[in-house]
């Protein structure tokens, strides 16, 4: 008889946003004639800029025509993509990455999941507490989870980096050496960010232990603040030792069109093995390539007119950001984040768990947030808000909470 992946039985309840978005369809169905206002899951509500949708419309159009219709796509992902990504993203910025490193996707979070599968099982990883769970989750599914200690709330082979108020809320290399350590900036949930000095001192860790650090850069775009680096390769020597995912979908407002790509430098080796290798036989085996009108949609975000339509859309939503911190803060509550990024993270008042301020906040203001403890323990405490909604239902929300 066929046997399960025991793994998942040790996942802990449902995915996170699952979990929330059911609670809230739950509370909407009992208060029809409640307005619920969502800054629960990070996804966008600003429409595709106009050079994105005219992409689209274009590359539709091709797909039409008999004399430029195109099968499957190149399953690492198209020159056209691949060579804007390298010029805009990295070498505008003085890193050497080049086009054939860089492996597009249909997100980062499927690539945030499916990385691990090049790692063997007996890896140690480490991870940020609070973190974005698909890292977690991903490598308990795989069997590096150990098993789960109600005691600490995590698990036992994983190594969880706390990050509290205390230390900015940025994670502090761990006594035990980790094999590979996720590592997100602008960080999600907290917000925060590091600077080139502090990963440097990451990459120099990761390079001397033979570690590999998995960098999520998704919210790079959100990054104002002078001398915060936006990509790992802005550092010395990362290309022997980091893998950076990257997202279109916080950026360009992607999270419906889905795209993103993955940068594995062909320098990077382990076991004397090249790690890019692995993961372009891993990608072309399990993936057929992101659709053609979506790389061409991709390609547009690299335009004059797409950078400057984008450089909009990061504008509005740090409007957001900054309305709710100054809202909240005025209103005596301690948050941070927001700054560089599109998340707000806030101390629960009153010494409220996190789900028990989910409640709070849905029932009086209905307005639905994160709670910081579907983070990781050391989230307990705390909620995140998202400045991804409209300014109006944002200040709504925020103008709602101060008085509950
Ligand atoms: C979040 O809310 O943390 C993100 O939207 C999740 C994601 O990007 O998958």
């Amino acid at each position: 008889m066929v046997k399960i992946n025991n793994n998942y039985l040790k996942l802990q309840g449902s995915y996170l946003f699952s979990t929330i978005g059911k609670k809230v369809n739950a509370f909407i169905v009992e208060n029809p004639d409640k307005k619920v206002i969502r800054l629960g899951i990070g996804d966008v509500t600003r429409p595709l800029t106009p050079t994105i949708t005219k992409a689209l419309h274009d590359a539709v159009d091709e797909m039409g025509k008999a004399e430029t219709f195109r099968g499957y796509a190149p399953d690492l992902g198209y020159d056209f993509l691949r060579k804007a990504i390298a010029d805009n993203d990295y070498k505008l910025r003085g890193c050497d990455i080049q086009a054939d490193e860089i492996f597009v996707s249909d997100g980062a979070k499927c690539d945030s999941g499916n990385i691990q599968e090049i790692f063997a099982q007996d890896n140690r990883i480490a991870v940020c507490d609070p973190v974005y769970p698909v890292y977690v989750d991903s490598n308990i599914m795989a069997g590096r989870g150990g098993t789960y200690s109600e005691k600490t709330e995590g698990f036992t082979d994983i190594i969880y980096m706390p990050c509290l108020s205390e230390n900015d809320f940025a994670p502090q290399i761990p006594e035990e050496v980790p094999d590979i350590i996720y590592l997100c900036f602008p960080n999600n949930p907290t917000g925060a960010v590091i600077g080139k000095d502090e990963l440097q001192k990451w990459v120099d860790y990761a390079n001397e232990k033979g570690s590999v650090i998995i960098y999520d850069a998704a919210y790079e775009a959100y990054i104002r603040t002078e001398g915060v680096p936006h990509s790992i390769y802005e550092c010395k020597g990362a290309k022997t030792c980091a893998i950076e995912l990257h997202s279109f979908s916080k950026n360009a407002g992607f999270t419906g069109v889905r795209l993103g790509y993955t940068v594995v430098p062909k320098e990077l080796k382990r076991d004397g093995v090249s790690l890019h290798s692995l993961w372009a036989r891993r990608h072309s085996t399990k993936y057929n390539g992101a659709p053609y009108i979506v790389q061409r949609a991709g390609e547009a975000v690299y335009s004059q007119e797409g950078k400057k339509e984008i450089a909009g859309l990061v504008d509005y939503y740090m409007r957001n950001a900054e309305y709710i911190l100054n809202g909240l803060r005025g209103a005596g509550y301690t948050v941070s984040g927001g700054v560089d990024a599109p998340y707000i993270w806030l101390k629960t008042p009153k010494g409220m768990t996190s789900w028990e301020f989910f409640d709070h906040l849905l029932n009086t203001a209905n307005v639905v947030g994160t709670p910081g403890s579907g983070f990781g323990p050391h989230g307990e405490g705390y909620f995140r808000l998202t400045a991804f909604g409209s300014y109006e239902n944002t200040v709504e929300a925020v103008d709602r909470i101060k008085v509950v």
